[in-house]
């Protein structure tokens, strides 16, 4: 007997008269409706050869995206030592912003008529993100595997920007240049300041 089957009998009533119609019908399984790697044509007048590429240039970094808010996450429970509090705010500030633009990039993947990676194992297989240790790193560590990911990202951005606005998605471009590598330079910039070496109390003679 089929899951739907034995829960769909499951619903009628103990005098086995009729079925509660209200009774949700839990436990389902089917089959897809659509695979990941395909894409459906959705009328926005881009050729199905363009968005599939594009889907496939999104979900790389779509899983970079959602690997490295993981990492700001990871950092932001795990950070240590005299600059915790405000490593501790800013760290989660990034993790925040990097999670409205896997937002934005999912919903470009599905508007393409692709399919979004979502789900951890699925990502943790596609992103190229080095995997950091499950145990605790210093601040330096922490700051340099950042810097990594986030550069790593703003290289694919202008990449697959300029090669989505040769195939004529200009809308990728868009979401590429003016969201996703404009908010990756930008956090670059704050957090890379902490590995300068500055004097803390006394300036160097
Ligand atoms: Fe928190």
């Amino acid at each position: 007997m089929s899951a739907s089957t034995q829960s769909a009998s499951s619903s009628k009533q103990s005098n086995g008269t009729r079925a509660n119609s209200a009774t949700p019908l839990s436990h389902q399984r089917g089959k897809e409706i659509q695979s990941y790697g395909k894409v459906v044509r959705m009328p926005i007048g881009l050729d199905e050869k363009t968005c599939l590429q594009s889907v496939k240039d999104l979900n790389q970094i779509l899983a970079d995206t959602i690997t490295l808010r993981d990492l700001y996450k990871k950092h932001h429970w795990q950070v240590s030592g005299h600059t915790f509090y405000q490593l501790h705010l800013l760290f989660d500030k990034h993790a925040g912003e990097q999670d409205e633009q896997v937002d934005m990039i999912a919903e470009r993947i599905q508007l393409l008529g692709g399919i979004t990676v979502a789900m951890a194992h699925d990502v943790a297989e596609l992103t190229k993100i080095e995997r950091p240790p499950k145990g605790r790193e210093s601040v330096p560590v922490q700051i340099s595997r950042l810097l990594e990911a986030h550069e790593h990202l703003c290289k694919l951005c202008r990449s697959f920007a300029s090669d989505a606005s040769d195939r004529g998605d200009e809308g990728t471009n868009d979401l590429l240049i003016s969201d996703v590598l404009r908010m990756n330079e930008l956090q670059v910039w704050f957090v890379s300041e902490h590995l300068v070496d500055t004097p803390l109390v006394k300036a160097d003679e």
